[in-house]
């Protein structure tokens, strides 16, 4: 069995982004529940174990707790915030509830420049966030490093190889926060950088096939980078037994449904069922141009769409789903918000009678990973690098009413944006770029004829998660290399203008 640490998930947003900080150093790391026993573990004894942070406090009723054998397993054990408290709260020493939470920079002094801190500085900036603090260590306990804030900001017993962190070593706020992951993980725990993502695609493979068994599983494939990688994965795990649905709605990019068609159906010879279902969902935005309401028919059409097809497949006991580790921490800590964004594709709403188990194998990863994934799969890299895009699609970027000929008009323009773009060296490091149709018309000369046609707007931004985002410095010659080929080749458009807002105020959608 795979060599590994364990990390225990005491409920921190950042505990899956110390199990990447290790998977990045090429060891595998796994995140288990708090609830696993000393026995559990030792089924596939892992060479360390880390307790991750977490919102509780050890004095509240409920609070996570920890199967005291595990102490007594001879494992190396790291603690990092609520992960340390526990850990001195059950071997002796004394926690006590902060007067108020520290959070934010904090300089760190190391006291023993050994073990965990080996070859680090005497003194470098970490990030804190915690409320309850370690006033006494336990027996065997000796201080490593301290804050202005914070005595015992770092504790060891090297005997026992435990050792705790009150601040978060795996956030990039926190310098040499990796080094310090890796002095654990290698030097306490003597793991070796021998793993990488392929083993994980061998392993989820073979995970797969066990949990469905003989099983039939129904997938709703986007065309989007996240649900494409599960199709592969899952044809490798069950072949003929995966089903895909895909839901053409009409408001897809240019060529986008036959491009799935073909690397799906035809290349990689998966059952593919195509919804064509465009002429449908136009003709319940007909006469619709209130944004919301627009939003509004196009997932209701596309659970109907997706519901007709599944019940076709209402003999398959599982439902594959891209659901990566960033829907999974939006959906848990603001389900007002990501969770309404993304339902309509992420099958939210499927009616009663279509009852499926979830199999959501990229639940654990990033994007970034799941790139990796899908290359090591030898999927496409057009693919891969694709940007994101909105469920309701051109839907909310044609403003006004909706129809057959502002998308097409929308789709060739938005085309031209993207073939330019993707040209530019820089173009993974943009966030999205895409063309938008106004419902204005306004007047222009060809040759020596007058026009009187649509603007369409090119939108282009920078971002890191799309909460804020600026617009992107491009090119000038690119913007006029747009500009042309779009007024030259898209019969309709006559005006293009660069869309110069920043969120906030602005929205990167226009709808
Ligand atoms: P806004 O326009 O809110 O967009 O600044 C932020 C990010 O979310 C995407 N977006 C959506 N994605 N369904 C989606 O799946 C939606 O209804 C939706 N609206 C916006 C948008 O493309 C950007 O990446």
């Amino acid at each position: 069995m795979r060599k590994r640490i364990a990390i225990l998930d005491y409920g921190s947003q950042y505990t899956h982004l110390i199990a990447r900080r290790i998977r990045e150093k090429k060891v595998y790391s796994e995140v288990l529940p708090t609830t696993v026993t000393a026995a559990e573990l030792m089924e596939n004894p892992p060479l360390g174990i880390i307790l991750s942070g977490g919102p509780a406090s050890v004095f509240a009723e409920g609070s996570p707790q920890i199967d005291p054998a595990i102490f007594g397993l001879g494992l190396p054990i790291l603690g990092i915030c609520y992960g340390m408290q526990l850990m001195a709260h059950k071997l002796g020493g004394k926690v006590e509830p902060g007067s108020e939470r520290e959070y934010g920079r904090a300089q760190l002094d190391v006291v023993r420049q050994d073990g965990i801190f080996a070859n680090l500085p005497e003194s470098f900036t970490v990030w804190m966030s915690h409320g309850d603090r370690v006033s006494a260590l336990p027996k065997g306990f000796e201080t490593t490093a301290k804050s202005a804030n914070c005595p015992y900001a770092a504790m060891c017993d090297e005997s026992r190889r435990f050792y705790g962190l009150q601040f978060h070593p795996e956030v990039v706020h926190s310098e040499h926060g990796t080094e310090l992951l890796a002095n654990f993980v290698f030097g306490v725990c003597g793991a070796k950088p021998d793993w990488d993502m392929s083993a994980w695609i061998d392993e989820t493979v073979e995970r797969m096939k066990q949990e469905i068994g003989d099983e039939e599983v129904v997938l709703g494939l986007s065309g989007g980078v996240d649900s494409s990688v599960v199709a592969v994965l899952l044809d490798k795990a069950i072949g003929k037994r995966l089903h895909c649905i895909f839901v053409d709605n009409g408001l897809l990019r240019k060529d986008e449904a036959a491009q799935v068609e073909q690397m799906f159906g035809a290349k990689l010879g998966l059952d593919l069922t195509v919804a064509r279902a465009a002429e449908r969902f136009y003709a319940a935005l007909k006469g619709v141009d209130e944004p919301e309401a627009k939003r509004k028919i196009i997932g209701r059409e596309f659970v109907a769409v997706f519901a007709e097809e599944a019940r076709k497949f209402s003999h398959c006991r599982f439902l594959a789903q891209g659901t990566i580790y960033p829907d999974v921490i939006e959906s848990s800590s603001k389900p007002g918000n990501s969770q309404t964004i993304k339902s309509h594709h992420n099958v939210g709403g499927l009616p009663p009678d279509l009852k499926f188990e979830l199999v959501e194998p990229l639940r654990d990863l990033f994007k970034d990973e799941v790139r990796a994934v899908g290359r090591l799969l030898d999927m496409d890299a057009q693919l891969l690098d694709r940007q994101p895009f909105p469920g309701p699609g051109l839907g909310v970027r044609i403003l006004g009413e909706i129809t057959a000929e502002k998308v097409r008009l929308l789709q060739e323009a938005d085309a031209r944006v993207r073939e330019e773009v993707r040209k530019l060296p820089n173009y993974k490091s943009i966030w999205q770029t895409f063309a938008v149709l106004l419902p204005c018309r306004s007047v222009g000369v060809m040759g020596d004829q007058r026009t009187y046609e649509y603007t369409c707007v090119v939108r282009s931004v920078d971002s890191i998660d799309a909460m804020t985002a600026d617009w992107t410095r491009l090119p000038y010659d690119t913007l006029a290399t747009i500009s042309s080929r779009i007024i030259n080749e898209v019969r309709g458009i006559n005006r293009v203008v660069y869309d110069i807002s920043s969120k906030p105020p602005a929205t990167i959608e226009w709808e």
